[in-house]
């Protein structure tokens, strides 16, 4: 607590005025063209996740030399939110709460949990709180796209940790510098051979961003509606009503099971989950790339497909609904589709998309990484971001 000087909230909606005070409006000039390559030591660590190995020795390896990382992540939680109750949350309060919860959760992600908290020695109740943080909040773009041959690129900035706490002294939000170091790109392996690949936190069991190769690629962003605040889930879920999924388990669950793209939206937008998003799908055949606008629960409110016969070739998400105009104080959306309508169908690639994807206000102060995806190719790319000053803050 005392290593910072928090600005909380509402108070946080002063910082773009310090920070984005010299940017002037968006106009298709300020899309970069020019910020692929990334440095190669942008790329993400790599780790092979071995679904052979008993649950709980599963990540030991990615994340024992990632202990203190981890637990200083987990301290920063506990104070903002302690903060923002109002109270000091000890470990006994959290392991109290969340403790228990991880024998409610479904195989094998109970055992990995419990495989976690004894590699790091953080107690299994805060690496619980740790695997529903992301539940609650990420500010994200995603864009899928078909290029002229047919062929489906798929790409999201994974943006986190905002109006939580912002760090005066290193002008960087809290969570964000904490999760930085945590970003790996992870090979699921069984048998020898691969079948998936995610982008994880260490320490998170869930996929927030992955791929089977040659079936389909999907991220999810958040959704925020008052009503369904990720929280009220989870209070629904400890008190014993336990239909519905945690979301970055049915998406790892959707990608490891997934046969071909139809099926993989239908089940998706069917699937119950605890808290609404939008998820974007990627596959390898012309039109398959959807966003889905996914309600809490076993609904969804809409499903955009590209159809590039109509025009259509890409489809982006941010965190608004499509029939909604977003928010003033956060327009990523409309400089992204400007981007992606100046790069042109003829210009899709990961490349194109690295690109779009470095464009402030896409790119910002909450971005972690982009990935690249390519399911054809089976191919994932992550790369580390920070965003040069000036900057906006989210
Ligand atoms: C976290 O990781 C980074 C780089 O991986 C390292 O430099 C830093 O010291 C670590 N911080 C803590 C608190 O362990
Ligand atoms: C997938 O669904 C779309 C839309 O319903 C349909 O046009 C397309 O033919 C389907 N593709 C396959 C391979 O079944
Ligand atoms: C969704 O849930 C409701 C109530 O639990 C149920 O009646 C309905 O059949 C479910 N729909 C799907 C598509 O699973
Ligand atoms: C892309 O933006 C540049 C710079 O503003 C402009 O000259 C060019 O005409 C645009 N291209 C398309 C296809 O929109
Ligand atoms: C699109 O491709 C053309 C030809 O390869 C290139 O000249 C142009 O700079 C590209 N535009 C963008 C926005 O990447």
């Amino acid at each position: 607590m005392q290593k910072f000087t928090f600005i909380l909230g509402l108070l946080a909606a002063g910082v773009p005025a310090l920070l984005g005070q010299d940017l002037p409006p968006f106009t298709d000039r300020n899309c970069r063209t020019d910020a692929y390559p990334p440095q190669a030591s942008d790329a993400a660590p790599k780790f092979v996740f071995n679904m052979d190995l008993d649950p709980k020795d599963r990540w030991t390896e990615l994340v024992q030399p990632k202990s203190a990382n981890i637990s200083f992540l987990i301290d920063d939680i506990k104070s903002l939110v302690g903060l923002l109750l109002g109270k000091k949350l000890t470990s006994e309060v959290i392991n109290d709460l969340f403790g228990p919860v991880v024998t409610s959760l479904p195989d094998p992600y109970d055992r990995e949990l419990q495989g976690i908290a004894e590699a790091t020695g953080i107690p299994i109740g805060e690496i619980v709180m740790m695997n529903i943080f992301y539940e609650i909040e990420s500010f994200c773009t995603a864009v899928v796209a078909q290029d002229m041959k047919g062929d489906i690129y798929h790409a999201r900035n994974m943006d986190f940790g905002q109006f939580i706490g912002w760090d005066v002294k290193t002008d960087q939000w809290i969570i964000t510098e904490r999760l930085r170091p945590l970003v790996t790109n992870v090979e699921y392996q069984k048998g020898g051979k691969v079948v998936a690949r995610a982008v994880h936190f260490a320490g998170y069991a869930g996929i927030l961003t992955g791929l089977k190769p040659g079936v389909v690629s999907l991220n999810i962003n958040s959704r925020h509606k008052l009503k369904d605040i990720g929280f009220l889930g989870f209070i629904e879920w400890i008190l014993g009503d336990r239909k519905a999924y945690w979301t970055g388990f049915a998406l790892r669950d959707a990608i490891l099971m997934a046969t071909d793209f139809n099926s993989t939206v239908e089940h998706l937008s069917t699937v119950d989950t605890m808290v609404p998003s939008y998820l974007t799908v990627g596959g390898v055949n012309p039109g398959e790339g959807a966003v889905i606008t996914k309600a809490k629960g076993n609904t969804s409110d809409a499903i955009r497909r590209i159809n590039a016969d109509q025009g259509k070739w890409f489809v982006v998400q941010t965190n608004y609904d499509s029939w909604k105009n977003p928010p003033f104080y956060d327009d990523r959306r409309d400089p992204a589709i400007k981007c992606m309508k100046n790069m042109t169908q003829a210009n899709v690639s990961s490349k194109s998309f690295y690109n779009v994807l470095s464009t402030k206000p896409v790119l910002n102060m909450l971005s972690l990484f982009t990935a690249l995806m390519h399911v054809r190719e089976g191919t994932l790319d992550t790369y580390i971001r920070h965003c040069p000053q000036p900057c906006y803050p989210w």
